[in-house]
């Protein structure tokens, strides 16, 4: 099986309360590259109030990205910023977490967002970034492990369940803490599209789950462990 292994090379905080850093509403910053359906699940979630949370900005990589289209449709900023147009990496995302920071953005949210950061990134919104990914971490995934290939990879290897995980976003990619996991089975007959389809479902609840905790306060991380809080009684 394919498996991500946290290397153990990065230290992970031993206890942090991750509280959201601005009061009021929390503000979702959402970096894509594709389709976006999860993007819509989270927009969607929030205008219908299941999510008390607003996107505030969703910035892509790729002009063409559907996502951005989804974004205005919902009246939300939608930023296209040209990786080709810095000279590395690092360049490119200070540009990000000024634009993100533009938008006094509580939580970084990644969905399908396909461009390998530096610590740049991470460092400036540690314990403040998200990611989802279409499989059970630690099984398939990290390099190569990214749209259809996860799901054909379950596939090939037989498993009978899969699904997708929420996680904190750390310097390795796919081994930050994890914060929810949903599983979907794999039925006899399934190719990858299926497989993703019936994987995406899940995904769409799921993310807004985890932003839901975050944005409650409920999300503890103690070692690679995250654990939830209960909900706080009203004052
Ligand atoms: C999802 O499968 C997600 O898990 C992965 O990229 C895909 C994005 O899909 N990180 P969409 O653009 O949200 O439809």
């Amino acid at each position: 099986m394919r498996r991500c292994h946290y290397s153990g090379r990065e230290p992970v905080p031993v206890q942090t309360e991750v509280k959201q850093a601005m009061p009021g509403k929390l503000k979702v910053g959402v970096l894509v590259s594709g389709g976006g359906t999860n993007l819509q699940a989270i927009m969607d979630h929030a205008a219908d109030g299941r999510l008390d949370a607003e996107v505030a900005v969703v910035i892509s990589n790729v002009e063409t990205a559907y996502a951005l289209e989804r974004a205005r449709q919902a009246g939300v900023n939608a930023v296209f910023l040209d990786h080709r147009a810095y000279p590395d990496r690092a360049a490119f995302d200070r540009v990000v977490v000024e634009k993100l920071r533009e938008h006094e953005i509580g939580l970084v949210a990644l969905a399908g967002y396909m461009r390998i950061f530096t610590d740049v990134f991470t460092d400036a919104f540690a314990g403040r970034i998200m990611n989802i990914h279409p499989s059970l971490i630690p099984a398939f995934c990290g390099k190569g492990m990214h749209g259809l290939h996860v799901h054909q990879a379950v596939l090939d290897y037989g498993a009978k369940v899969t699904g997708c995980t929420v996680h904190f976003v750390t310097r390795e990619v796919d081994a930050g803490p994890i914060i929810l996991q949903r599983a979907a089975p794999v039925l006899d007959d399934d190719t990858a599209e299926i497989l993703s389809e019936r994987v995406l479902e899940q995904e769409h609840e799921a993310y807004s789950d985890a932003i839901q905790l975050f944005a409650e306060a409920r999300l503890r991380i103690e070692g690679r462990r995250v654990r939830v809080l209960p909900p706080r009684e009203p004052h």
